[in-house]
C-alpha cells in the first residue's frame, strides 16, 4: 500500500487498471488519482469504458490487472483500501459513505418514499422519524413538492422527475463520495440545467460531518462541463487520454478530442435514461 503521507487527501487511486470482456480490451491501464473534494467529469466515446471504469471504482467489478483504492470514511483519516481485498462487510463500511446515481435511474417499484427510505434504513440505520424528515428534506432539495411527491408510485413519474428522485435518494444518504452515470442524458435543456445546478449545489455543500464532498460524473453533457467547470478525464482506447481543466479540454485541437467534442451533443441527447 502507498505511504500514508502521500495519500492523506486522496479519495480514489486507480493504478494500471485493465479489464477485458471475452478478449475485448475495454480498460487498458487506467491511472487516476482523485483528491477529496474534487469534482471530476469522466468523458469519452460511447462504449469507451466509462461505465466499466465506474463499476471498478465502486467495487462491482475488479480489475484483471492493477488495483483500485478508495477512502474508508469509517476510519479516522479515511485511509485508502484496495477494493479487491475487502469482504462484503468491509465493502459495506465504505459504501455507507457513497451514493450512486446510475445511468438508468434504477428506481425500485414502490413509492418515491420507499425508494429514498430504503437506503436510510438499511445503510444508515435511521429510525422512522429521522427517515421521514430526511425524505422530505431530500425531495425538497431537488425542487419537488415534499407534501405530494413522496406518495407517488415510480410509474407515475416523468423521466425528469425520476432523475430528480434518483438524485434525492442519493443526497439523502449524505455521501462523502457521489458517483453519477450520465445524470442529464436525454433530458430537455431546462431539466438538464436543473440537474446540473443540483449536482453543483450538492457538491458545494459539506457533509454532515463537515467534510468536502467528492463528485465523479460520467457525462457527455457540454452544458454540464461549461457550468460546473470540472476536472475533465477523457478515456480513449482504454486509457486516460486527457486529464485537465474544462477550459483546456474545450479548447483542445487534438484530433482525438475534436471529433468527440462535436459528437457530445448527439450522445447527450440520446434518451438512454429509462
Ligand atoms: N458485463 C459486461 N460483459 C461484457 N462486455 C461488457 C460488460 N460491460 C461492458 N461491456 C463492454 O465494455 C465496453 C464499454 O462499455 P461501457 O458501458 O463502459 O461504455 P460507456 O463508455 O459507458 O458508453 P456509453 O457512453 O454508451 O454509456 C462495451 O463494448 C461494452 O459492450
Ligand atoms: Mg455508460
Amino acid at each position: 500500500m502507498a505511504e500514508a503521507s502521500d495519500t492523506q487527501s486522496l479519495e480514489i487511486l486507480a493504478e494500471n487498471v485493465q479489464k477485458s470482456f471475452n478478449e475485448k480490451h475495454v480498460l487498458n491501464g487506467i491511472d487516476l488519482k482523485i483528491e477529496r473534494g474534487e469534482l471530476v467529469a469522466i468523458v469519452g466515446e460511447s462504449g469507451g469504458g466509462k461505465t466499466v471504469l465506474l463499476q471498478h471504482l465502486i467495487g462491482r467489478l475488479h480489475p484483471d490487472e492493477g488495483r483500485v483504492l478508495v477512502a474508508d470514511h469509517e476510519v479516522p483519516g479515511a485511509p485508502l483500501k484496495d477494493l479487491a481485498t475487502l469482504d462484503e462487510a468491509q465493502m459495506d463500511e465504505l459504501r455507507r459513505h457513497w451514493a450512486i446515481v446510475f445511468q438508468k435511474n434504477a428506481l425500485y417499484t414502490g413509492t418515491v418514499y420507499d425508494n429514498i427510505a430504503l437506503g436510510l434504513e438499511e445503510i444508515k440505520g435511521y429510525d422512522d422519524a429521522r427517515i421521514e424528515k430526511s425524505v422530505r428534506d431530500a425531495v425538497e432539495a431537488v425542487g419537488l413538492d415534499p407534501d405530494n411527491v413522496p406518495q407517488l408510485e415510480r410509474e407515475e413519474l416523468s423521466g425528469g422527475m425520476a432523475k430528480r428522485v434518483a438524485l434525492a435518494r442519493a443526497i439523502a444518504l449524505d455521501p462523502a463520495l457521489i458517483f453519477y452515470d450520465e445524470p442529464t442524458t436525454g433530458l430537455d435543456p431546462e431539466h438538464a440545467s436543473q440537474i446540473q445546478q443540483l449536482i453543483q449545489r450538492v457538491h458545494d455543500r459539506k457533509t454532515d460531518l463537515g467534510m468536502p464532498r467528492t463528485s465523479v460524473i460520467v457525462t457527455h453533457d457540454t452544458g454540464l462541463l461549461s457550468r460546473l467547470q470540472p476536472r475533465v478525464v477523457m478515456l480513449h482506447s482504454g486509457k486516460v487520454f486527457f486529464d485537465g481543466p474544462t477550459e483546456k479540454f474545450a479548447q483542445s485541437a487534438s484530433p482525438i478530442i475534436l471529433p468527440y467534442l462535436e459528437l457530445m451533443p448527439i450522445l447527450h441527447g440520446r434518451d438512454r435514461s429509462r
